[in-house]
């Protein structure tokens, strides 16, 4: 069979681990040539890719990005883009596109099965891990272990100078790396898009921490994070050229409000595109190496409009359409843990 493969939105580590598994499984297991086009959407309305052979791909498991390049452009938006699209694929006898991407690309992906009857599998990729339906979308543990790494340092400098320290992390409409990298870090307050918070009393549990003896606390906000309505002002974000609002910058107006009510020592650091890039932990390589064969299995059972997914601990296909319907939350179980172990 002929596959082709993209990787579009944005990036995240263990990319390149999904393209590995889809090309070597698909290739051994049934003799498959795959396609990879580039730059995510992009690729397929332009007609650009290329076929990858199995010696390019065998050594890119633990390289972070991704070979095929990505982007935000799709064929909605795109002038002609769906017909382009469809025909590029027919063009090269493209039987079943496997396409690796966050919640804007999978539901572009859902539009195409759905009103062109293009033959497709999604793969849930965001280090913001807020696709819904599947338990987990890889590279989010990545991101996780990352902001934790940076948590833990940022502990023994606050803890030299007993200061507060802000750290900015990922997360747009949902706050799972914040609330993870919050209990592995061991933060003070965490701050998610789900929860709008109070400054004050925000301040005020950080006073008493640091009255009781505590040297360094963490905060941990999510770019997404947003104060309870009239506890505080912060400007509208601005948008890309593709309509998203360009985030960040909460955590340097958190930081500025903490010290001001607590005169507590306060500084930020904004993580940002740390947590997107490097290689994948252990655990991501094996998620993307499951989901890749995964997707690879799904095509030659014309399993199309369906995505791959964690279900209850093991892997499932589940349809396209539900995946898109709605972004995943916070667990409100895990948000308790966090707020039982502040410190
Ligand atoms: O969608 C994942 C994400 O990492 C968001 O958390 C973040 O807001 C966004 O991408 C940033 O994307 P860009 O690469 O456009 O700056």
């Amino acid at each position: 069979m002929r596959l082709g493969i993209l990787t579009g939105g944005g990036d995240c580590p263990g990319l390149n681990a999904v393209i590995r598994a889809v090309v070597l499984h698909g290739g051994r297991r049934w003799n498959d040539e795959v396609v990879g086009f580039r730059d995510g959407w992009r690729g397929v309305i332009d007609d650009e890719g290329f076929v990858i052979a199995p010696e390019r791909a065998s050594r890119i498991l633990s390289r972070g990005g991704t070979i095929l390049g990505t982007s935000r452009i799709q064929p909605y938006t795109t002038a002609d883009g769906p017909r382009r699209a469809v025909e590029a694929l027919q063009r090269r006898g493209v039987e079943g596109l496997i396409v690796v991407g966050g919640e804007g690309t999978l539901s572009v992906a859902n539009r195409l099965h759905r009103d062109h009857g293009v033959r497709l599998v999604g793969v849930p990729k965001t280090i913001d891990n807020d696709v819904g339906v599947t338990q987990l979308t890889f590279g989010f543990e990545t991101a996780v272990q990352t902001a934790t790494d940076a948590i833990d340092r940022l502990h023994t400098t606050a803890e030299s100078h007993n200061r507060v320290m802000v750290v900015e992390v990922m997360g747009r409409h949902a706050g799972h790396v914040a609330l993870w990298a919050g209990i592995a870090g061991g933060a003070a307050a965490i701050l998610v898009p789900e929860r709008p918070f109070d400054i004050a009393a925000v301040s005020g549990d950080l006073q008493r921490l640091h009255e009781g003896g505590t040297r360094s606390s963490v905060v941990v906000v999510a770019e997404g994070a947003r104060p309870m309505a009239g506890t505080l002002e912060i400007p509208e974000p601005g948008v890309d050229e593709y309509g998203h609002a360009r985030l960040g910058g909460i955590g340097a107006i958190v930081a500025s409000e903490i010290e001001a009510r607590t005169a507590l020592e306060t500084r930020v650091t904004v993580l940002g595109h740390v947590q997107r890039g490097g290689t994948p932990t252990a655990f991501d390589r094996v998620l993307c190496t499951s989901f890749g064969v995964a997707a690879v299995d799904a095509t030659h059972e014309g399993a199309f409009g369906q995505m791959v997914a964690v279900r209850g601990g093991g892997l499932a296909l589940v349809p396209l359409a539900e995946a898109t319907a709605a972004l995943k939350p916070i667990p409100a179980d895990l948000w308790q843990v966090a707020q039982a172990c502040l410190s």
